[in-house]
């Protein structure tokens, strides 16, 4: 093939120079108002890897490796599934009106009561007793969103609880989150057999105990991924729980890579909340530090996203296998080839501080879940770990977006 001339490839320069300043005016127009619920902040302005300038039709695509797609209405996933009991109306009017403040589009998959479930359909090992009603219902409604997945052989999924919340700014912080997810799981663009992370797929007996952190503005080039804008070699992301840890340094099964960045939708440390004894992120890191991990001791299922091909395993290994445990112990072992029986290896990978949160609206504690017992008395409304959060600003949407409530401003 001849190479082209230096006059062909200077007027094909000019002209994808111009496309792309069209795009991009275009876009601006669209959406000029509320820009951070639909644009990229300048934040982190990131460049394409170089390689993918040379595929021939990088002309005509402005989003060679796919990162735009995270700031569409499903969030760069194929498709949104909130797990919802029809009765909870308040819950499904809540969540309804978030998603479309933040141009979110979701299907809702029903939740499931528990005491309905027949002894017969619960898979079960010999001399295994019937779990409690309210998990046996989370389980299967579980369940159910991820045999929707399969059945439709969709190539992505994001599982949202109806109680979660998150922040104004959540496609930003998902475009960190994608490319902190790249770094740790996709293959090095120098030498496409080996990783970043040498622990990853997994450790060996002569590994480290710990890798250096791996820093946001200071990425390793990764071959650019062709199938999800968060890379094409992960099988779950669980963005949403009440507490996590940093895999444990004895662990043989997790790898050790870490992303760490400093995020300003992160709280002061003592604004956070987790359920996980020591809060590893306060502990570990300065103020307004984000940190993406492979997942260890996670808590909660209040939001999680899985591809086909780990829909297809969680099917299996949740779904087929003894039920005997609670879902997010499950999901527990399915990250780490954990329970009785096993639950196979699979790479999940998390955030600390999580990016959305369970929300409490002003109500009867008693109203807060179908699940446990929340106690007496009236609570004030708020979301843990999230800022500009949405259902705290549903107000302040509604009249266009501007005065939004911090609900944890920094202290100096
Ligand atoms: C959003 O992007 C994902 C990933 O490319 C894609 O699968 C999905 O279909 C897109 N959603 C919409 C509504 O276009
Ligand atoms: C974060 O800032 C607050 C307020 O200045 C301070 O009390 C806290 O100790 C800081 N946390 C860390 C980890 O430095």
């Amino acid at each position: 093939m001849r190479r082209p001339s230096s006059l062909t490839a200077l007027i094909a320069g000019v002209i994808l120079s111009i496309l792309l300043i069209s795009f991009w005016a275009k876009r601006q127009a669209w959406f000029p108002a509320t820009a951070y619920l639909h644009e990229p902040s300048a934040a982190h302005s990131y460049k394409a890897p170089s390689t993918s300038l040379g595929a021939t039709d990088s002309a005509v695509s402005p989003d060679p490796d796919l990162t735009r797609d995270i700031y569409n209405s499903t969030l760069g996933f194929e498709k949104i599934f909130v797990v919802s009991l029809p009765s909870r109306t308040d819950r499904r009017d809540s969540i309804i009106l978030a998603a479309a403040l933040s141009n979110i589009e979701f299907e809702f998959i029903d939740g499931v009561d528990g005491s309905l479930i027949p002894d017969t359909v619960i898979p079960s090992g010999p001399k295994q007793g019937r779990l409690p009603d309210a998990p046996l219902g989370c389980w299967r409604a579980h369940m159910n969103a991820i045999q929707e997945t399969v059945r439709r052989n969709l190539g992505s999924v994001l599982i949202l609880e109806d109680d979660v919340d998150w922040d104004v700014r959540i496609r930003d912080q998902l475009r960190d989150f994608a490319l902190s997810s790249r770094a740790l799981t996709q293959p090095l663009a120098s030498t496409p057999k080996s990783y970043a992370d040498k622990t990853f797929p997994r450790p060996s007996d002569n590994s480290p105990v710990a890798v250096p952190d791996i820093h946001l503005n200071d990425l390793p080039a990764t071959i650019a991924p062709q199938k999800s804008p968060y890379g094409d070699n992960w099988d779950l992301f669980w963005l949403g729980h009440c507490g996590m840890h940093f895999p444990f340094t004895e662990s043989k099964a997790i790898p050790k890579g870490r992303v760490v960045y400093t995020e300003e939708t992160v709280p002061q440390t003592q604004h956070l909340w987790t359920l996980s004894d020591p809060n590893d992120i306060k502990e570990q890191y300065p103020n307004h530090t984000r940190v993406v991990h492979h997942a260890q001791d996670g808590i909660c299922s209040g939001g999680y996203a899985v591809t086909q091909k780990s829909a297809r395993n969680v099917l299996y290994e949740l779904g087929l296998k003894d039920m005997n445990a609670a879902y997010d112990i499950l999901l527990r072992w399915f990250c780490e080839n954990g329970g009785e029986p096993s639950r196979g290896h699979h790479h999940c990978l998390t955030v600390q501080p999580p990016l959305f949160g369970i929300h409490l609206p002003a109500q009867p504690k008693s109203h807060n879940s179908d699940i446990s017992d929340h106690g007496e008395g009236f609570q004030e409304k708020k979301t843990e770990n999230v800022r500009y959060s949405v259902k705290m600003n549903i107000q302040a949407l509604l009249k266009g977006g501007t005065d939004l409530v911090d609900q944890f401003p920094d202290v100096d």
